[in-house]
């Protein structure tokens, strides 16, 4: 490979600049991804497309010097295999037609079988490392059980997920039961992309944080960790490091790193080099600016770069990104103005 500056950083191995990528790169706030996604027709349209979906994949590699792809896709492509349909529209984020209402809801529910049922993900996964060729590594990703929970019941976004946090409440049990299944449809998809050529593999816990403590370790660690043991107990996957993002967690920033994965993703309300205290070096750090330093001036956004940098210190194992995903309103110009400072001054003189 030409460029594994970002899988060396998640082996803690020295590199000769921290890696850079970030999330949601391939997104609306690049004018040509606007015009696929409009050729496509819609955005589930344009996941389920395998061609469209690698040719947006490779738009932010086109435009910057990133260090990692990650595969265009959505965590909620694994309930649209479920059965429970998903659209996304302009102004209205994701919706799933046919939300879990009732424990047979949940008790009818099967584990997809990627090769068929996300066929078009591994087909995707395949023509973009063909299209990549080596230039830098391929991301997999998935949605954590907890946060596709969340979604398969309330059917759409929502600021607390109130009826999620009910059932778990009410019914643990049928709480479980749908965690678990959950859980071993997410651990046989992102083997599957392992599979099929993905080299790194990112679990978004988006909605981890929004669990107190006790429910955080039942509802969303047991099952992150579960995921991790089972891709690190299969020899396909072994050596594929996991990246755990538990979006608002840092209070369990010390049971993620023990759950075996290689990095943890961070948010930007913790300190880098305070993360790093707390976990020492069992695990590699991504992130974690936030994302509305793009709206700052460009020396504003390298100053914020070179406080995070010496926040993690002189250690390897930093991966640079946002604390989340970059947003529409962004003015691609700045986003080069981060890559560039991230490179620049993190550079082994
Ligand atoms: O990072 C990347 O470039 C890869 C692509 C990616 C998308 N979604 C593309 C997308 C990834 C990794 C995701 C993960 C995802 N999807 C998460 C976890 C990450 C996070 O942001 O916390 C979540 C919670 C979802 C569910 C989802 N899908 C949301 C909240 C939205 C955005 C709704 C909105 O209107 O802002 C989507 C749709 C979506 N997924 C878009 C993109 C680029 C925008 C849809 C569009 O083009 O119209």
């Amino acid at each position: 490979m030409s460029n594994d500056r970002f899988l060396r950083a998640l082996r803690r191995e020295p590199v000769d600049c921290t890696p850079v990528w970030i999330m949601r790169q391939a997104g609306r706030y690049l004018p040509e991804y606007r015009a696929t996604r409009a050729r496509a027709g819609s955005f589930v349209k344009l996941c389920k497309t395998p061609e469209l979906a690698c040719e947006v994949t490779l738009q932010p590699l086109a435009r910057y010097p990133l260090d990692a792809a990650i595969l265009f896709s959505d965590i909620l492509t694994i309930p649209d295999a479920m059965g429970l349909g998903l659209s996304v529209d302009e102004g209205v984020g994701p919706r799933l037609a046919r939300p879990l209402r009732t424990r047979e809801d949940i008790a009818n529910l099967a584990v997809p079988d990627p090769d068929t049922d996300l066929r078009y993900v591994t087909d995707a996964v395949r023509l973009i490392r063909k299209e990549l060729a080596g230039k830098v590594p391929l991301i997999g990703f998935a949605g954590s059980p907890w946060t596709l929970a969340c979604y398969m019941i309330e059917g759409q976004g929502s600021d607390n997920f109130a009826r999620a946090k009910a059932l778990a409440w009410d019914e643990p049990a049928t709480m479980h039961m749908l965690l678990d299944v959950v859980a071993r449809s997410v651990a046989r998809y992102l083997a599957a992309q392992a599979a099929a050529g993905a080299q790194a593999l990112m679990i978004f816990d988006t909605w981890g944080g929004l669990l107190a403590p006790d429910l955080f370790a039942e509802f969303s660690l047991r099952y992150l960790a579960q995921i991790v043991q089972s891709l690190k107990a299969d020899s396909a996957t072994k050596d594929v490091p996991v990246i755990l993002f538990s979006k608002g967690a840092n209070s369990h920033l010390e049971e993620l790193a023990d759950t075996g994965c290689a990095a943890l993703g961070l948010d930007w309300t913790i300190g880098l080099g305070n993360a790093r205290m707390r976990v020492g070096d069992s695990v590699a750090l991504q992130g974690n600016l936030d994302p509305a330093v793009l709206h700052a001036s460009p020396q504003a956004i390298r100053n914020e770069v070179r406080k995070a940098l010496h926040s993690f210190g002189p250690y390897p194992g930093h991966v640079f990104n946002l604390g989340h995903g970059i947003t529409p309103d962004v003015d691609p110009e700045q986003l080069g103005v981060l890559i560039d400072a991230v490179h620049d001054l993190s550079a082994k003189k």
